[in-house]
């Protein structure tokens, strides 16, 4: 069975791509590099051991998407490809819309030229919104609008794939809402390795750990929260990688319209964070308690027994083995690709 990994170059679709190799299964990986780089494709092929496919395009053109099923026999399409900067897209939200949005069309379009009907996207957690109660399961409705223009493109491309599955028989679309993706392959030679100053909490902790930054702030102290700081499911992102390989297994029974969380089930502090990896890299990490950052939810996690039932699938692996993977990444590529 061949798989196309459209943002495959990127954090979670590079850590994707070799669970899928592992599994027997064959892949072609697409990327435009808008955030990432040829050198994490060159890594995961020598993870792999295998010479993929690799193309880089633009997913937002139509014709060229359409070309990559004239050239490869697809059966199933794993879709990672988009912008997620939340902060970003409130500033952006035109070019988040265009982006997210039009590479899904492209490639349906394509995929319903060429009778491929096995889809499973990359949504998140931030489609339950602000107001449902914790833990998120599948049974909570999603909210009408997220608190951003990025969740807004995870809602919408939701409601286009269910849309498509009632509209073309025998399509399958499965929703992965993931919660936190943090860690590392145990390798140290790919990992998350965002441009300029992180906004996401362990990126921003790593560089800090490895004399980059500063200190870490920390942002908010005062939520009703057991030490005051946010709570949030950070699932290891091989885990999450799993996950999509479980997926897969569903499609095969011809699942339709399947929405799954991928989350441990477990809540952990900002500060619980901070300090795990201060154990993984040998050194208090310096931090300070700031202002809250605007848009974050007090804490959040996932009710994972829905996964578990259904795809067979549970995460593994606890927050001191995600601290101490990032850490093996970051120390090893302190200027993440490039170094
Ligand atoms: P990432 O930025 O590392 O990977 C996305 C990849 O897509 C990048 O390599 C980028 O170059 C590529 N890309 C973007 N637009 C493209 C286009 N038009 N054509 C071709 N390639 C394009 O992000 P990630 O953390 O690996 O996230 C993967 C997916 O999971 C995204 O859809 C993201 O929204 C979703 N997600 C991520 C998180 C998270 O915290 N990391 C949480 C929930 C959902
Ligand atoms: N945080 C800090 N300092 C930092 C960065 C983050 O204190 O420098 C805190 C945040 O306030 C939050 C927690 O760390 O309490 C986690 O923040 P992240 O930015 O790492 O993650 P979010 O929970 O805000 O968002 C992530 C993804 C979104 C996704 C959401 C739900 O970035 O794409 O999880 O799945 F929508």
């Amino acid at each position: 069975m061949t798989i196309l990994v459209t943002g495959g170059a990127g954090y979670i679709g590079s850590h994707t791509c070799i669970e899928l190799v592992k599994a027997g299964y064959d892949i072609v990986v697409v990327d435009n590099f808008v955030n990432s780089c040829m050198e994490a494709v060159n890594r995961i092929r020598r993870l792999c051991g295998v010479e993929f496919p690799f193309e880089e395009i633009d997913l937002t053109d139509y014709s060229a998407t359409d070309g990559l099923f004239d050239k490869y026999k697809i059966d199933a399409v794993i879709h990672f490809a988009g912008l997620k900067a939340v902060g970003e897209s409130v500033t952006m939200p035109i070019e988040y819309y265009r982006n997210n949005l039009n590479s899904t069309l492209s490639l349906l379009s394509a995929m319903k030229k060429h009778d491929v009907k096995n889809f499973i996207f990359s949504s998140s957690a931030t489609v339950y919104g602000a107001e449902a109660p914790v833990p998120y399961n599948e049974a909570t409705p999603v909210s009408r609008i997220t608190s951003s223009p990025y969740g807004n493109t995870k809602l919408m491309i939701e409601y286009i794939l269910k849309d498509t599955a009632k509209a073309i028989s025998g399509f399958n679309a499965v929703l992965l809402r993931y919660f936190n993706p943090v860690g590392a392959h145990e390798s140290g030679e790919i990992g998350e390795d965002p441009t300029g100053i992180p906004n996401n909490l362990m990126p921003y902790v790593a560089r800090v750990a490895v004399g980059k930054l500063d200190m870490v702030h920390i942002f908010g102290n005062d939520y009703d929260t057991p030490d005051g700081t946010c709570l949030r499911d950070y699932i290891h992102v091989v885990d999450l990688a799993k996950g999509h390989v479980a997926a897969l297994q569903k499609i095969k029974e011809n699942c339709g319209v399947f929405v799954c969380n991928l989350g441990t089930g477990k809540g952990t502090s900002v500060l619980e964070m901070v300090k795990a990896f201060s154990k993984s890299c040998g050194k208090d990490l310096p931090y300070e308690f700031t202002a809250r950052r605007a848009g974050d939810l007090p804490a959040f996690w996932a009710d994972p027994s829905f996964a578990e039932k259904e795809l067979g699938w549970k995460a593994e692996k606890g927050i001191q083995e995600m601290c101490d993977d990032v850490w093996r990444w970051q120390s090893k590529n302190p200027d993440g690709y490039r170094s």
